[in-house]
Formats: C-alpha cells, sequence, structure tokens
C-alpha cells in the first residue's frame, strides 16, 4: 500500500451508525455492563491504521478452513448438518477485499461450545474444535466447510435462545476495516425472537447478517451451501458488533 501521500491514503467514510444498535440495550443484559459510560470521541485515522496487518496465505494451515476435520480423530469427522460458508468480501465501493483474515469460531450440532466457561448441558463432539481461519482471494471470495452449529440457551432473560450462527472476525487491509460480526442461517424462525437480533435497528441490516441457502453451491450426497457476503465500511457495511472500539 503506499505511503506518505496523503493524496494516494484511501479515505475511508465515517461508519454509518443508523445501521448499528445503540451501544446500551438494556433487553440485552451484557450491554448493561459493556456500553461505554461516557459520549465517544472521534480520532482521525493513521497511515499503520489504514494499511496494516497484511497476512499470507503461510500462516494458514491444511485444515483450517475444514471445521469437519481440523479437531477431528484420523478417518473420523465432526457429527453435524455438512455444510459450506461463502461468500465475498468486498469494500463500500464494491470493490474485492483480497488477504483479508477471516476467522471463524461456532458451537457445535448440539449448541455447545468447547470452552471452559460453558455451561450448557449438550455434550462436546470429540472431533470438532470449533474454529477455523480462511484467507479471501484475489477476487474476495472465501469458502469453508464446516457443521451447521445448534441453537443454544443463554442466561439473559427466563428463556432466551440464540439462533444457530457462526461467530466472524475479519481483518480487511487495515484496522480501520476490522469487523467483527456474526452470520445466521436462511429459515431460522428464532432469528426474529433472539434479543441480539432484536437491537439491531432495521430489517434490512438484520437481513444483511443471514446466510442465504445456496442449490447451486451445494455438493450433492455431501453438503448443503450457504452464501455470505461481508462488506466493510462505509453505507453498505455489515453492522458491527466491536461498536465499541470500532472506528
Ligand atoms: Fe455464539
Amino acid at each position: 500500500m503506499s505511503t506518505d501521500d496523503p493524496a494516494e491514503r484511501r479515505v475511508y467514510p465515517a461508519r454509518d451508525r443508523s445501521r448499528h444498535p445503540p451501544a446500551l440495550t438494556p433487553t440485552y443484559k451484557s450491554s448493561i455492563y459493556r456500553s461505554p459510560q461516557a459520549d465517544l470521541i472521534s480520532f482521525p485515522t493513521t497511515l499503520s491504521e489504514e494499511t496494516g496487518p497484511v497476512f499470507g496465505d503461510r500462516i494458514l494451515g491444511d485444515l483450517d478452513g475444514d471445521l469437519t476435520q481440523n479437531f477431528a480423530a484420523i478417518g473420523e469427522s465432526a457429527i453435524g448438518p455438512r455444510t459450506i460458508v461463502f461468500g465475498s468480501v468486498l469494500d463500500d465501493g464494491g470493490r474485492a477485499v483480497s488477504g483479508a483474515l477471516l476467522e471463524v469460531w461456532q458451537a457445535n450440532a448440539g449448541g455447545r461450545y468447547r470452552h471452559k466457561n460453558e455451561g450448557y448441558i449438550a455434550p462436546l463432539d470429540p472431533n470438532f474444535g470449533g474454529c477455523g481461519r480462511i484467507i479471501t482471494g484475489e477476487d474476495g471470495s472465501y469458502e469453508f466447510r464446516t457443521i451447521q452449529p445448534g441453537p443454544y440457551p443463554w442466561p439473559n432473560g427466563p428463556n432466551d435462545w440464540r439462533p444457530a450462527h457462526i461467530h466472524f472476525s475479519v481483518f480487511g487491509q487495515g484496522f480501520v476495516q476490522r469487523l467483527v460480526t456474526q452470520m445466521y442461517f436462511e429459515g431460522d424462525p428464532l432469528i426474529p425472537l433472539c434479543p441480539i437480533v432484536r437491537t439491531i435497528p432495521s430489517d434490512d441490516a438484520i437481513a444483511s447478517l443471514v446466510g442465504a441457502l445456496d442449490l447451486d453451491r451445494t455438493i450433492p450426497m455431501d453438503a448443503r451451501a450457504y452464501k455470505f457476503d461481508i462488506i466493510l465500511r462505509g453505507p453498505q457495511q455489515t453492522y458491527f458488533e466491536n461498536r465499541v472500539e470500532g472506528l
């Protein structure tokens, strides 16, 4: 990326906060403790935020993009509906974001995370770790294999359930494009009931987080496919979850 000439520096528009939930949304109980107590302060972006970090394919292991296999014993596989998630990472101008690092994590098919603080009674799957990573190609495309996660209950209201979802952390071509978000699955009846989803102010913004079943990319007798495109920064950007530390 270019250097000291300000004219060559990319200009990132301010985030469109009308697409994002307010930081304090008491129906999502944790936001009471996590939301800022003072007004936000804006800072101009710096060159290092606009041009780094840069990742290369060399950081990836052979199975990083296959969650059905990357924690499985030899000859075994994670249990659950075999699924392909794919899409493109684009910027607000519709340009492909190549070399973007996507880190994903999710519950297993029973809705349980492999985490020491997990308290749900659903069983662990010995062949499923629940995390993986991918780097976008020259055209901004990405794809990974996994199993569809299950919904899980969480201690918010008396009976709240998270829809099936995959967490995404995205590093674009600079920290200014950093994105943490979640993908849901088309047709899940829990999506409109979820207190976290309901903090998002518009149906259009919610729809941008729902992966669509794509039969053309389905592999017969193997895996269903869901398409999830990600827009970084700008008026079309995907809803950012990391609103506190985001720019
Ligand atoms: Fe989750």
